[in-house]
């Protein structure tokens, strides 16, 4: 059975949204190279649209996480599925998410990850949705699109490991 799935932000719009981003991205780096981390699954659409369109020199490198199961996620501590390939010293380090939610994968990412001895360190996301938020001290320093609290898929985002490839973000109507 398909699911119904009512449009939340259409495609025209994350486009035009991510134009608008990368702009702001491109300005703020000049004369800078910026290393994009994409966090998979869910990152990965989003990432490759924005690096497409930054006007500074890219380099980028993944990564995979999942949280502890039930009973410790509250310790916000995040297992590491597929660690980056590259080293992260003196790098303008970029990570890019599909949500920000809880903020608890973001906060211990962050937290590891600046321990590697980057130049600095910002936090990109598609989505954000601040009335979820736990981790309070998670500071998003781009977002495209913040959005009230529902569940939503398309542009990486899955419901079940489906709607990944949506060009669009939309919720799932139960
Ligand atoms: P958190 O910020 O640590 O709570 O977790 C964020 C992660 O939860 C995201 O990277 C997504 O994988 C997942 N997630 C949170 N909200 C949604 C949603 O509305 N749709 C799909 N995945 C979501
Ligand atoms: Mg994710």
């Amino acid at each position: 059975m398909t699911d119904k799935i009512r449009v939340l932000i259409s495609e025209e719009d994350v486009n035009k949204r991510i134009n608008e981003v990368a702009a702001l991205i491109s300005r703020d780096y000049e004369g800078k190279e910026v290393h994009l981390i994409c966090i998979l699954k869910g990152g990965v659409f989003f990432t490759c649209e924005l690096a497409k369109r930054l006007a500074v020199p890219v380099s980028l490198d993944f990564m995979s996480v999942s949280s502890y199961g039930a009973g410790t996620t509250s310790s916000g501590v995040v297992k590491i599925i597929k660690d980056l390939d590259e080293p992260l010293e003196g790098k303008h380090v970029l990570i890019v998410e599909d949500i920000i939610d809880s903020g608890r994968t973001l906060s211990y990412l962050m937290e590891i990850l600046a321990k590697r001895g980057p130049a600095d360190i910002r936090l990109c996301t598609l989505l954000d949705k601040p009335e979820r938020r736990v981790k309070k001290q998670v500071k998003v320093d781009y977002t495209c699109f913040t959005i009230p609290d529902e569940f939503v898929v398309g542009y990486g985002l899955d419901y079940d490991q489906k709607y990944r490839n949506l060009p669009y973000i939309g919720v799932v109507e139960q």
